[in-house]
């Protein structure tokens, strides 16, 4: 049975750069309050004014970025996985968008997933599972996100708008016989008794109309979060993720060489860190500099560490997420 390798990682996010600052002149927010609940000091946004863009944009160019580094041709990509919350349309779905842009040629499956901030994981462990049972050989996997038009910048909106923002990347993960590498195992949870806890309500198939100007009034539109339940929440899934895959790998926290927990809040970062016992270079977050990406935070973070040397053949990388749902998950690595 061939193993899942990453082949090659990237990403793509646009120019603007939106400080805390900046925020704070829309909003009842400020600099100190952001970093000091979140450690989030600036996001990209797409600036819909000189250039717009859709998620399927971002996850176009994250894809480009991550085959060139694959050494890869769209010719030999035989499967497209995205991940994404924001996508361009209600339908068809951005995989096939993606499919168009890069010129991937008709009849390679695309398929959708909308897993939020675990995206990523959730269709790494379906890229593992089909390249491992030879359904496919080569799986790029997008997650890719465009929140800036979706949030509210306004007094209500304003705990969940500080903390998203825009970004695509992506993975290229291949078949490979050497068994030592690759893909060593997922663990993917969902709960959906907390579907409500984070949520955007508006529109809905449930609704007739889906969306009406009172429904806009309220800002139904726009993402709602009880922050606290997500935060208490993420900061025991996660560890519970990653102990229960590193015991079924038979891996100690002390030999994993890098951690890479999606990019949510950076004090839930800090605390996964500490209930595992990890030293401070055994985690790598960028949240600082992009803001909670969605499906895009882990693969962003992954292609960042690894343009920095943080990971070299053979080490042990694990990947961990939590959101929206909600779901949860962790993945173990040998690179
Ligand atoms: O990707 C997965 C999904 N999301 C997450 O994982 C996020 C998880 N949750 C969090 O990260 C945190 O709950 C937040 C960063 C969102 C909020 O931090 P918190 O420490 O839980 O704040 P809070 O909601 O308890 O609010 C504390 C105070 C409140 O004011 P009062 O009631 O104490 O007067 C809020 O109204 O901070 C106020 N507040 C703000 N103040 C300035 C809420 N948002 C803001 C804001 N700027 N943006």
């Amino acid at each position: 049975m061939p193993n899942a390798v990453f082949l090659g990682t990237g990403h793509f996010v646009p120019d603007c750069v939106v400080t805390n600052e900046e925020l704070a002149e829309l909003m009842d927010t400020s600099d100190e309050w952001i970093q000091q609940r979140t450690g989030i000091q600036q996001r990209r946004f797409v600036d819909f004014d000189k250039e717009p863009m859709g998620a399927s944009d971002l996850g176009t160019r994250a894809a480009r970025n991550a085959l060139d580094a694959a050494g890869m041709s769209t010719d030999h990509v035989d499967c497209i996985i995205y991940a994404t919350l924001s996508p361009d349309k209600a339908f068809p779905g951005d995989g096939v968008l993606v499919q168009a842009k890069l010129d991937i040629p008709a009849g390679v499956p695309a398929f959708d997933i909308r897993n939020q901030c675990s995206g990523f994981l959730y269709g790494l462990q379906m890229a593992n599972a089909f390249i491992r049972q030879g359904v496919y050989n080569n799986v790029l996997l997008i997650g890719s996100e465009v929140h800036s038009s979706g949030l509210e910048f306004a007094d209500r909106g304003r705990e969940v708008s500080v903390i998203f923002g825009d970004g695509g990347a992506a993975a290229v993960l291949g078949a490979s016989d050497d068994n030592e590498r690759g893909v060593l195992g997922v663990t993917l949870h969902a709960d959906g008794r907390f579907a409500e806890v984070l949520e955007t309500s508006c529109p809905s198939s449930a609704l007739n109309p889906r969306v009406t100007k009172e429904m806009l009034d309220t800002g139904a539109q726009y993402p709602r979060m009880q922050g606290k339940l997500v935060f208490k929440n993420a900061v025991q899934r996660m560890p519970e993720a990653v102990s229960k895959v590193l015991a079924e790998h038979d891996v100690e926290p002390k030999d994993i060489k890098l951690l890479i927990p999606h990019q949510a809040n950076l004090r839930i970062s800090e605390m996964v860190q500490r209930r595992l016992g990890l030293r401070d270079d055994q985690v790598f977050n960028n949240i600082q500099k992009y803001g909670n990406t969605t499906a895009a935070s882990i693969p962003l973070a992954l292609d960042e560490a690894v343009k920095e040397g943080r990971l070299q053949k053979g080490d042990l990388l694990v990947l961990t997420a939590f959101g929206a749902g909600f779901t949860w998950g962790a993945a173990l690595v040998r690179w």
